[in-house]
């Protein structure tokens, strides 16, 4: 079995991996599929979406940084629950996401 694509081997097929259909999710209006078992992280990354979130301070881009739940930089609004740490949360069919701007409640 040849493992490699492109040159590189795929994660999913390394692992015989055989995920179910891919579900949509929006974020900030625009539709991007989400495959099950992916966080709101993971969904947007696997998009081309870096940052989701903006400082309270300067208003600078912010998206993953530790990955794990420590650091609270991937704050995001999911289905209007501002500051959900999109690397935990995973992301359900139909999860309406939406960028969070400063402390995420309208102040
Ligand atoms: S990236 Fe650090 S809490 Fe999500």
């Amino acid at each position: 079995m040849n493992l490699r694509r492109e040159g590189r081997p795929s994660p999913l097929r390394l692992v015989r991996a055989r995920p179910r259909p891919a579900r949509t999710v929006t974020f900030d209006g625009r539709e991007i599929e989400a495959l099950p078992g992916r966080t709101v992280a993971a969904v947007l990354w696997a998009a081309g979406i870096t940052s989701w979130r903006t400082t309270r301070g300067t208003g600078r881009p912010r998206g993953v940084f530790c990955g794990i739940g420590a650091c609270f930089d991937c704050l995001v609004t999911v289905n209007g629950r501002p500051n959900q740490r999109a690397c935990l949360v995973p992301a359900r069919p139909g999860d309406v996401i939406r960028t969070q701007e400063g402390t995420g409640h309208e102040d």
